[in-house]
């Protein structure tokens, strides 16, 4: 178990803040390095061409160990759609195939299916939310040859319902099927092996459970699609752009490995050194332990919140870093307006549901302080 971080973040004693779903905080450390970041624009000599590099070499190395990938493997990009589009520019499906995705799946995971879908008329074939919750026997119940894409995310981003990936992954080798996952929600607080899940695209967005920078992401992509297309061309990502003097010397190769895929102006001096010591934290703290760690929290919030009726996945259901309260009677009357007044930061997501999602600087002051406003809103 992992103590309360809080003392690392800039979070006064009077906002509890539950909602790193939404945007994670980033830890004192990473905003200091964005500020040193903007500091050297404004003096911009001392900002040299091996700086273009370094810094996406050392997020490449630094996201693979979090993932247990190759860095080789990994590209920047700057959000979890550009990874999806990335996937959708390449992945092969025909007429009449299939594109699995979930209900109320996020968009990013969603539109460039649904483009792909209308240009190669193919289908779109939506798992509906399954009445016992499980997401992995509903999807697995559905997998068949017909599906070209399985676009899944590990969590749902409304409640942390847990999908087994390892066993979708299968699967989908067995049906010939391309697994393409967006880790935004889980990535960083819940383990993810690349090894044993295999997918052949992985995007995450660093501003949430990578408590980076807002504007930049990382994409695993498999070997086997390694030599496919960029979404877009850029001068960085080109065979010998290390040479400033030779840049219009053009190139028809690129960079080895995913580098082809990064997204231009990835030698971003401001975004990644912040990131990359986001990540560097992550990996001191360690994946498992912040998981156990926020597992323990949320399971005791889920036993105080069951007292008062409100429901929320099964432990063995949902992911430990993710909360999503059912209200049977509906989300009562004034609480998103009573939680804003106490400074406390949730999600309230349409009229039955609200989304609790802590990081480690949560204390328990600030549990306390959650429960005291929602016991008032369902007296009232
Ligand atoms: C599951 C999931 N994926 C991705 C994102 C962000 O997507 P993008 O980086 O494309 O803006 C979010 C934001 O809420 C999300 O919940």
């Amino acid at each position: 178990m992992i103590p309360c971080q809080r003392h690392l973040f800039d979070i006064p004693d009077d906002i509890a803040y539950l909602n790193c779903a939404y945007i994670g905080a980033i830890p004192n450390s990473v905003r200091d390095i964005g500020l040193v970041g903007a500091a050297r624009k404004s003096q911009p000599w001392h900002i040299h061409p091996p700086d273009f590099f370094t810094d996406a070499e050392a997020g490449r190395e630094l996201f693979a160990r979090l993932v247990n990938a190759s860095p080789e493997d990994i590209a920047v990009i700057p959000a979890a759609s550009y990874g999806t589009a990335t996937a959708a520019r390449n992945l092969p499906v025909t007429a009449g195939q299939r594109i699995l995705v979930l209900e109320d799946q996020f968009p990013s995971n969603v539109y460039p299916w649904r483009e792909l879908a209308r240009a190669r008329d193919a289908a779109i074939l939506t798992v509906p939310r399954p009445a016992d919750d499980n997401w992995t026997a509903a999807i697995l119940s559905v997998m068949d040859e017909r599906v070209a894409i399985a676009a899944l995310p590990h969590i749902h981003w409304t409640d942390g319902g847990l999908i087994d990936l390892v066993a979708v992954g299968e699967r989908c080798r067995a049906v010939g099927a391309a697994l393409v996952v967006d880790g935004t929600q889980s990535v960083g607080a819940l383990p993810f092996d690349v090894q044993a899940i295999q997918p052949d695209f992985l995007a995450v967005a660093t501003y949430k459970w990578l408590l980076g920078p807002y504007g930049l992401g990382y994409l695993y992509v498999a070997p086997k699609w390694q030599n496919s297309e960029p979404i877009e061309h850029n001068w960085i990502d080109r065979k010998g752009s290390e040479n400033f003097a030779g840049l219009v010397a053009y190139q028809d190769d690129f960079q080895p490995g995913a580098r082809r895929f990064d997204v231009g102006e990835r030698g971003n001096i401001h975004l990644l050194p912040m990131a990359n010591a986001a990540v560097s934290q992550l990996l001191d703290w360690g994946v498992a332990e912040i998981q156990e760690t926020l597992q323990a929290r949320t399971e005791r919030m889920a036993e105080r919140a069951a007292d008062l009726g409100i429901q929320c996945l099964p432990p063995e259901g949902r992911a430990g870093h993710y909360l999503g309260f059912r209200f049977p009677g509906g989300v009562p009357e004034g609480l998103a307006d009573r939680l804003a007044a106490a400074q406390v930061y949730v999600s309230v997501r349409g009229a039955t549901a609200m989304r609790v999602t802590p990081h480690l600087w949560v204390n328990d002051a600030d549990e306390d302080r959650f429960f005291e406003v929602l016991e008032a809103a369902l007296r009232a």
